[in-house]
């Protein structure tokens, strides 16, 4: 007799019509039932619409007849939100004093750093005035699918989902002047209507300051830790404390701070000029009580990636390490096998 772990494993290889990832990867499959020679599958229809619905029952009817033993297979489906198969190990949110410091760049460079250990990992761009992931991953032609219930993040070339409210907008350049309660509920709806599936982690780009915007994602979102970024020009000691207090207010962690345009090294010499001033790391990562994660140097490379969509082709020490640091500082949860 096929086991229910046989049964998921073939389904691994069904592939969401519009989504690129597995069935089991968007965690879907609902319960999977085995009696005697036959099999009952039953997945939740989350974006899909009936032509998707009804290519996906002939889909995993084959795959799970090819078991040896299984000779009927019958496929249902049932309705769920996307917040309610939605399975997330964890919610990083960075942050930062003021706009133009980095901010997106290090979320970007954050998730590509997961990504490349092989994490299931998402970027919500909540910085809804300002938005500027989908550039940097190259994605602005591109534009969400799914159906009324619910709607599928775009995919960037190495696998990781993004959702920002530039993939929504008619045109690129259209100027976003919503106000509080709109761009309140934009994000809301980036959490709730978007089927993320599984991820080890989602990483969430807030707007810049320390004031309403960013709190007010964090109150929609369960964020469960922060980065901070800031630079050596800023009134950094201000930055990180306001950061503190409001992530104390949420009573979620500092995971580590990000240092950007800390110095430039001059290409004949490879001296090291501060240019914005006196590096403040050491003493920033002090007053967070967290690890420094990176001082990222202003690399004309990472400015060429950003503006040509491809950051993922980024690549340095630097890099190397702030992966390393941040796979350390991030309490993943060990993966689940089991999920019916
Ligand atoms: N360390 C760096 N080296 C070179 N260019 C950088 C660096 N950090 C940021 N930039 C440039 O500045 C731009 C703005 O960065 P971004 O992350 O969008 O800022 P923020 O999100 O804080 O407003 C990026 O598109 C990139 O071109
Ligand atoms: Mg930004």
């Amino acid at each position: 007799m096929a086991t229910e772990a046989q049964v998921r494993q073939n389904l691994e290889e069904v592939l969401v019509p519009g989504a690129m990832r597995s069935l089991v990867r968007l965690n879907l499959v609902r319960d999977i039932t085995v009696s005697n020679q036959k099999v009952d599958i039953t997945l939740a229809s989350v974006a899909m619409n009936s032509d998707v619905q009804d290519w996906l029952k002939g889909k995993v009817s084959d795959v799970t007849k090819k078991l040896p033993g299984v000779n009927e297979a019958s496929v249902n489906f049932i309705e769920a939100k996307p917040n309610e198969v939605n399975d997330i190990g964890y919610v990083v949110a960075v942050m930062s004093g003021k706009g133009g410091v980095g901010k997106s760049l290090v979320a970007a460079l954050l998730s590509i750093a997961l990504a490349r250990q092989g994490k299931g990992v998402g970027i919500l761009d909540a910085d809804i005035t300002g938005p500027s992931i989908p550039k940097m991953f190259g994605l602005t032609g591109a534009r969400p699918s799914g159906s009324d219930t619910g709607i599928l993040p775009v995919l960037s070339r190495m696998g990781i989902g993004v959702m920002s409210i530039n993939l929504v907008l008619e045109h690129e350049d259209d100027a976003v002047i919503w106000r509080g309660p709109l761009i309140g509920k934009a994000i809301q709806q980036f959490w709730e209507d978007v089927l993320w599936g599984q991820l080890d982690c989602l990483i969430v780009d807030l707007p810049p300051g320390t004031a309403d915007a960013p709190l007010t994602v964090m109150q929609s979102i369960p964020v469960s830790g922060v980065v901070i970024v800031f630079t050596p020009q800023e009134l950094a000691a201000m930055v990180v404390r306001k950061a503190m207090k409001m992530a104390k207010q949420m009573n979620v962690p500092i995971l580590g701070v990000v240092e950007n345009m800390s110095y430039f090294t001059l290409p004949d010499t490879g001296k090291r000029l501060e240019l914005f001033g006196e590096s403040k790391g050491d003493e920033m990562a002090k007053i967070a009580g967290a690890s420094l994660l990176a001082q990222i140097p202003i690399d004309p490379e990472l400015a060429r990636l950003c503006d040509r969509g491809e950051i993922e082709r980024y690549s340095s020490d630097v890099f190397d390490s702030l992966a390393q640091k941040f796979a350390e500082a991030l309490p993943l949860k060990p993966k689940q096998t089991e999920n019916v």
